[in-house]
């Protein structure tokens, strides 16, 4: 549906010379229907890659297909403004106008718009898209007398209005308060999927990305790092860089002891056998990743007979309710477990720990930078 290829831009600096490097090259394909997201730290470029997309942004070079269409291409000199590019954006913040009703701010895309409707028209598609966001009893309020969280549906409904190609939302969550961005977060994924419109949603909050995506495309430096669903991400990263980025992990350096798919990796606290899907030779310096919800604790008896395990001690407890932040000892290395909270444990228990191979992820070391 949507695709990038080898997208370049460039901001100059004051002087008009020290350019910014916001996009390097960034190539990939977003499927019809699919909820579709730029995840990355601030300044990492998801914001350029969007507007570059809207065509609120020039790229220096590279190719941008829309479907059968070509919007941008360097090369072949192609550049479709964006009122003709048949999107729907949203906006951190949301500019949904103060002195217009709800009605008036949806129909603003039909009545300004490239493609004019008819008032007849115009009435009908907005009271569709105000069903949509639920919002239909307030269509003649006036807009700043609205909660945030219905404002940032007028915006939704103004954004899909016009029935566009592709949806782009940019950060729409960041400015409402974590309650109401838990439950816009269900309300904007379902609404999209019943729509099944293609999605284009930039967030630096990986636990939003997880929730509400089908495909996570993780960024730094206006690279790309790692693309794929939650699930690879989270349980296979890729990078130092993508196993911090995604949640709390052990990251663990060693030496790998031998190749292939699953290897081992010589720890603090002896060989454990990980898997990888970097190449990585015998001697190399890498990074095992366990995330806290890798570990299980077993029997003394089963330690002696399973692959990775291993005797620590508790070094603290922290009781976070739905789980235990427990500080282990193992060795040489300190590791963080979430225990289950009926479990109970003090300060000082031996324990053994069993971190399963195909649990166990290798990455490449990082180099300094
Ligand atoms: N108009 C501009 N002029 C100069 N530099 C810019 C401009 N817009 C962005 N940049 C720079 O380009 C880089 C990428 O910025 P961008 O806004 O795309 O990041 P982002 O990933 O959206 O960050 P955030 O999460 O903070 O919104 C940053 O280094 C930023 O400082
Ligand atoms: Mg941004």
């Amino acid at each position: 549906m949507l695709e990038i290829k080898n997208l370049q831009k460039a901001y100059l600096g004051r002087d008009g010379r020290t350019a910014t490097q916001a996009l390097g090259g960034v190539s990939f394909e977003v499927e019809e229907g699919a909820f579709f997201t730029l995840l990355g730290p601030s300044g990492c470029g998801k914001t350029t890659m969007l507007q570059c997309i809207a065509g609120l942004e020039t790229p220096d070079s590279g190719t941008i297909r829309m479907g059968d269409q070509v919007v941008f291409s360097s090369s072949d000199r192609v550049l479709v403004p964006a009122n003709k590019r048949e999107l729907g954006m949203v906006f951190q913040s949301y500019a949904i106008w103060p002195h217009m009703t709800v009605f008036e701010n949806v129909a603003f895309p039909l009545l300004h718009g490239p493609r004019r409707s008819s008032g007849s028209d115009v009435k009908k598609e907005v009271a569709r898209a105000l069903e949509m966001v639920q919002l239909g009893h307030v269509s003649d309020r006036p807009a700043p007398m609205l909660s945030g969280g219905q404002q940032q549906r007028v915006a939704l409904a103004r954004a899909l209005v016009h029935r566009p190609r592709v949806l782009l939302l940019d950060e729409p969550l960041s400015n409402l308060d974590a309650k109401l961005r838990d439950s816009m977060r269900n309300e904007i994924r379902s609404l999209v999927k019943t729509v099944g419109i293609t999605t284009i949603f930039v967030t630096h909050d990986q636990t939003e990305a997880v929730g509400m995506s089908d495909q996570i495309m993780l960024m730094r430096a206006g690279s790309i790092v790692q693309k794929g669903g939650p699930r690879d991400i989270y349980l296979r990263p890729n990078s130092v860089f993508a196993a911090d980025f995604m949640g709390r992990s052990n990251l663990v350096a060693g030496r790998v002891l031998d190749e292939g798919a699953r290897i081992r990796i010589e720890t603090p606290f002896g060989p454990l056998a990980a898997e990888t899907d970097a190449e990585l030779r015998k001697g190399d310096e890498a990074v095992a990743v366990i995330r806290p919800q890798a570990v299980s604790l077993v029997t003394r008896e089963a330690s002696a007979t399973l692959e990775n395990c291993f005797a620590g001690q508790i070094l603290s407890l922290t009781f976070l309710g739905d789980v235990v932040e427990t500080e282990v000892q193992v060795m040489g290395q300190k590791l963080v477990l979430m225990l289950n909270p009926y479990d109970l444990h003090t300060r000082g228990d031996e324990i053994f720990l069993h971190m399963p191979a195909e649990r166990c992820v290798i990455v490449p070391a990082e180099k300094a930078a």
